[in-house]
Order: C-alpha cells, then structure tokens, then sequence
C-alpha cells in the first residue's frame, strides 16, 4: 500500500508549531494558572503562583520607617506581581517552613489573619480583575470571583476616593474563632486587632521600601465589605490598604 510521505513543508511547520510552543511554555510557565480547592479545602476558582520573596533589599528598615507616610495618590502603572506577592509576605507570609512561623506574630501562633486583594485597574501585570485570598502556606494567591469591585469597595469605604484609584486593594479580614477559642473575649477585643496592626505596619515598610504608596483605612461599613470579598460571616474586615505605584 502506498502511504503519502508528508512535504517537507508540513514537517518543517510541525517542528517550527512544537518549537514555539515549548518556548511559550518556558517563558510563561511562572505565569501558569492551576485550579484548586485553596489551603484552607474553600472553593476557588483558579490558584495563582507568585513569585518568591525577597529577603533583602537596598532600603533598610531604618530608612522604612523614617518615610512611612499614607499615600493616597497613585500612579497609572499596574504592580508586578513580584510587588504583590512581596507585600502579602511581608504582611502574612510564612518565614520558617518547619513551623509555619509567619513575618507578623501571632498570639499563641493562631493566625486569625485572612488577607483578601480586589484586584481592579490598573491592577497587577498577568492577573484578571477579581477578588484573590492569599495562601500564605504556598505563597499563592487564589482567585474566589471574577470582576472589578474597586468602585464598590470605594462606596462601602465611605466614598474614599483613592480607594478605586488604587491599583489593588488589600483587605485584612480576620477569623475571631481561631483566637478566642484560647483566648477567650481578651482574645477578640485585643489580641486579633493588634495582630492586623502588625501585618498593617509590615505592609506599610514593604510599600515604602518598594517605592509604592498605600494609606490604612479603617472607616468602612463591614458587612458591605465582607461581602464584597467573599468572606463568610464569621470573618470580620478589619482594614483595607489601597496600594498603588506613587504619582508622579
Ligand atoms: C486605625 C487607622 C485607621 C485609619 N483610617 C483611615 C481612613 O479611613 N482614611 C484615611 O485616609 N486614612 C486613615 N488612616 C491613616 C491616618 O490618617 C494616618 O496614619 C495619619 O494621618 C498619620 O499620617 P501618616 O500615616 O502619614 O504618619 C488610618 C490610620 C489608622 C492607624
């Protein structure tokens, strides 16, 4: 039986499609999407990797520290996803693999913290508008819906304008139950808002020692903003960080 060989055209577009396919993969490969069921066995839509932290930079946290302000002007750009995943970890990523230890303390190392990020406009460099929870474990941002809600978290912000202006908004909402289980009412009433200060102070010298700019907003309707980002009803937020490249 005579089989037709293929011209040497076809094969030389089937080696040139695999080529380019196998380089497409190596260059996005960081930027690969995995649907999962998130740590914590909540649905989500989509797992996101981010890339590693730094552990060291040019800007001591002298320097942080002495120009820390609240910035409430942006810029155009979107951030790196190399800048949001730096100030997830710098607010609630873990530091020591064995234990689990986090870059803010805890009381009695319950981690009540649940940081959730509307990503709007301009938004983040790869990534789909939407609302993501940060999986500190992994280091993975996972998606829980689609869709820009910037302009309704500013509404639910008392109308703080720069809310929407901001690139991203990271919203620090906090599981009481994983505290007051040990700690009881001191657990809820101190404990648990003075861990979101300390996340919220890290995520303050981060951005400043990235150049970026982002202010701590604390007046807001809660309920409008628990259901903007998804959160069941035993979470409460308890700040939200508009974060932004600096205006020029
Ligand atoms: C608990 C808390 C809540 C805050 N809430 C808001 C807010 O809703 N809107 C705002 O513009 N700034 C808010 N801020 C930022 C303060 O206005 C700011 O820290 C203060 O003006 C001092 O300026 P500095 O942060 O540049 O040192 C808040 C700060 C804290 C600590």
């Amino acid at each position: 039986m005579d089989i037709e060989q293929p011209s040497r055209r076809t094969v030389v577009t089937l080696v040139a499609v695999a080529v380019v396919s196998v380089v497409l993969d190596l260059v996005f490969g960081a930027f690969r999407i995995r649907r999962t069921d998130g740590e914590d066995g909540r649905r989500v839509i989509e797992s996101v990797p981010l890339p590693a932290p730094a552990e060291e930079s040019d800007v001591s946290v002298e320097e942080a520290i002495a120009d820390r302000r609240s910035r409430r002007e942006y810029g155009e750009r979107a951030l790196e996803r190399r800048e949001l995943g730096q100030l997830l970890w710098a607010a609630q990523g873990v530091t020591e693999q064995s234990t689990g230890f986090r870059a803010a303390p805890s009381a009695g190392a319950l981690y009540p913290l649940e940081l959730y990020v509307a990503v709007g406009t301009p938004g983040v460099e790869g990534l789909e508008s939407g609302v993501y929870r940060y999986q500190p474990r992994s280091h993975e941002l996972a998606r829980v819906s689609s869709g820009d809600v910037q302009s309704e978290l500013q509404r639910a912000a008392v109308d703080q304008a720069f809310v929407e202006a901001a690139a991203v908004d990271i919203i620090v909402c906090a599981v009481d139950d994983r505290t007051t289980g040990k700690y009881g009412e001191r657990g809820r009433q101190r404990y648990v808002p003075m861990e979101a200060g300390h996340a919220g102070e890290n995520l303050y010298l981060q951005a400043e020692a990235l150049g970026l700019a982002t202010v701590s907003v604390g007046a807001f309707h809660d309920s409008q903003v628990r259901d903007l980002v998804g959160a069941p009803a035993n979470e409460r937020p308890l700040y939200v960080f508009p974060v932004g490249g600096r205006a020029q």
